[in-house]
């Protein structure tokens, strides 16, 4: 039984491999992309988005675009400029063949809402950049919470970020989007932060494996990878030095395979005030906050992750379709 998902991203070179594996995975279904403002403009997430999805031949997934900035913030809490570390890192145009396909509405936010109130199978919800999409849907639709039976983020980190010292890049871009999100009483929210992404980084011996497939997936997916290593090694190394994480591609996995991901119950609020913390993800490991302030937990956090198994997922889905 394949797993339906919607993706909601802010395609940057990550969101093009989470894109792929949903696309072409066996195990998956992908019904639709939704577009947001985050790695480079909501017009170039789109037009990204498109290329993907033309280059691997699955033109008719549609395609809807969505907010061209955060939902309270004028815009990011600081102008993104070109060039900055997320643009050498995703930059605002991806490296594949133009495409004649164009999205199929600017309005996102009312095609979620009509997706999963008329949805008659289950449907994952994957939001893999800022959260803006999902809270304006949230306040949009007072059933849209009812409706979605999962919810499964990329975003946050427990104790540092990759955007300031105390957040990650999307739960930082649109903190009030992510403190509507993790509040709204999903059935099941989980959460994929840099915790568990970095666990699963790969290198070049991976993009190599992919390429040799031959086919557009996974010459495109070593591309992304190779450059990805190749800015992370510059700007932000890991710990060991030529890896990068491949982060949104971590959350669709855990369709795949809830056991690629260890995660822990726990309760998460987005800090939105701070002015050193603000997109912090508040994780309450120490389960303070029901012993206090009577809230339970709400999201399953994963820590933990298997490298092997994520990256067996990507060689299977970029491998020649049988
Ligand atoms: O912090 C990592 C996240 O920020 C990923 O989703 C990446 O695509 C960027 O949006
Ligand atoms: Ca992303």
């Amino acid at each position: 039984m394949t797993k339906k998902l919607i993706l909601d991203v802010d395609t940057g070179t990550d969101d093009a491999v989470a894109i792929m594996l949903a696309a072409l995975h066996d195990d998956l279904e992908l019904v639709g992309c939704t577009t947001v403002n985050g790695n480079t403009s909501v017009e170039n997430c789109t037009e990204n988005t498109l290329k993907v999805l033309d280059y691997i031949g699955m033109p008719k997934i549609p395609v809807h675009q969505g907010l061209t900035r955060p939902i309270a913030r004028q815009d990011f809490p600081e102008p993104r400029k070109e060039g900055d570390q997320g643009s050498r890192i995703h930059g605002p145009k991806l490296p594949l063949p133009d495409t004649s396909l164009k999205a199929k509405s600017n309005n996102a936010v009312e095609y979620l809402i009509e997706t999963f109130r008329n949805a008659t199978d289950e449907i994952a919800l994957v939001p893999v950049g800022p959260l803006s999409n999902i809270a304006a849907a949230l306040a949009l639709d007072p059933d849209f919470v009812k409706n979605v039976p999962e919810v499964v983020i990329m975003g946050g980190s427990h104790g540092w970020g990759n955007r300031t010292a105390a957040a990650e890049f999307n739960i930082w871009a649109d903190p009030e989007a992510a403190a509507m999100v993790f509040g709204a009483g999903f059935r099941k929210v989980t959460m994929v932060p840099l915790d568990a992404t970095y666990q699963a980084a790969l290198c070049t011996a991976h993009a190599d494996a992919l390429e040799a497939h031959g086919t557009p997936a996974g010459k495109a997916a070593a591309t992304f990878l190779k450059h990805r290593i190749a800015s992370y090694d510059s700007i932000q190394p890991l710990p060991t030095k030529g890896y990068a994480p491949i982060h949104d591609a971590l959350a669709v996995a855990a369709l795949i395979a809830p056991e690629v991901i260890d995660t822990k119950f726990l309760h998460v609020d987005v800090e939105t005030v701070g002015t050193l913390t603000v997109g912090r993800t508040v994780i309450d490991t120490q389960v303070r906050t029901e012993a206090f302030r009577r809230k339970p937990a709400n999201c399953h956090v994963a820590f933990g992750a298997n490298r092997d198994l994520f990256f067996s997922f990507l060689n299977s889905a970029f491998s020649p379709k049988a």
